[in-house]
């Protein structure tokens, strides 16, 4: 059957582990100056985006040249997707050209249409309900400075939404805890979390940011309004109110603890810049795990 990266649900922890181990191996030999043109050599990537970017399709776009294939950008404006023919003729019709559909989409609907009619791997670059590339970065950044996943706390501040989801997801498969503070009504999809306790995940819900940010190791933030929200982001900066990932609330969190965000950033809303510098930040390794990562998953799916 044919592989996909829609969630995180569908891949073994064993899976993911070995893409983390192939991505740290991949980004150790890059820095050593060695080629990996071999892996891809004569194959393409179309990446579907229905939304703006600029981490998924720079990193997507650079890590297919350095495997020594192509990637081909396809925005809202070039093939419409939903909107001038059905998802399922553009997956049809995708793989008898390429080798692999990367898709930035607002239903998560879509991609899984994608998935079940594409003879191509599809891989998510974000759906409204779900973020697994950067999930798959973000392990690979808090591995990289911790040495360990398993038996971290990760708290998550803000909204429950597609980068919270794939958060959940990974933690659970990779044993760390995952824990929440968000305003009432911002709490992540139920079926996610249930998805998760019963993988023997640990998913708590907290709606105090102090309480949640004690003892953290890692404190994560994304937007408040997502890509799709703008029109309630004004109602949502008042209902994340007090959410805001500052100094005060890196000193709660344990000793060491790593400060993560997905970017792209809304400074003095979800994080100051403060902290965003402070030297328990890793925003910006955390970028640029992004291409390690996805050249992980590329090789795997597709090399
Ligand atoms: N984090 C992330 O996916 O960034 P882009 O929206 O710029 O791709
Ligand atoms: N939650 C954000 C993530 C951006 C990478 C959004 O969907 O816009």
């Amino acid at each position: 059957m044919q592989r996909h990266l829609a969630t995180l649900a569908d891949w073994e922890s064993q899976e993911i582990w070995e893409t983390l181990e192939l991505a740290a191996h991949l980004k150790r030999e890059l820095r050593g100056g060695i080629s990996h043109q071999q892996v891809m050599c004569g194959k393409t990537l179309a990446m579907v985006f229905q939304k703006p970017s600029l981490r998924t399709r720079v990193s997507f776009e650079v890590g297919m040249n350095q495997l020594g294939g192509q990637a081909l950008y396809l925005g809202p404006d070039e093939i419409k997707l939903g909107q001038r023919e059905t998802t399922e003729d553009i997956a049809i019709v995708l793989s008898g050209y390429v080798d692999g559909i990367m898709a930035r989409v607002f239903g998560h609907d879509v991609i899984e249409e994608l998935a079940k009619y594409a003879t191509v791997p599809v891989i998510n670059g974000l759906s409204d309900l779900y973020h697994p590339c950067q999930a798959l970065g973000d392990m690979l950044t808090i591995w990289e400075r911790k040495r360990v996943l398993e038996g971290l706390k990760l708290t998550f501040l803000g909204d429950g939404n597609n980068v919270a989801h794939s958060l959940i997801m990974a933690c659970a498969k990779l044993g760390l805890s995952f824990r929440i503070a968000c305003p009432e009504g911002h709490e992540p999809n139920e079926q996610v979390m249930a998805q998760a306790r019963a993988l023997g995940g640990t998913v708590d819900v907290l709606h105090d940011p102090r309480e949640a940010a004690r003892g953290a190791d890692i404190l994560y933030t994304d937007v408040w309004a997502s890509m799709g929200q703008e029109a309630e982001a004004s109602q949502r900066a008042h209902a994340f109110q007090g959410f805001t990932l500052d100094k005060a609330l890196i000193h709660e969190a344990a000793q060491g603890c790593m400060v993560l965000h997905c970017l792209p950033a809304h400074y003095d809303e979800e994080i100051t810049y403060e902290a965003s510098r402070d030297p328990a930040s890793a925003i910006f390794e955390q970028a640029e795990n992004r291409l390690h990562a996805q050249k992980g998953v590329l090789a795997r799916l597709m090399g």
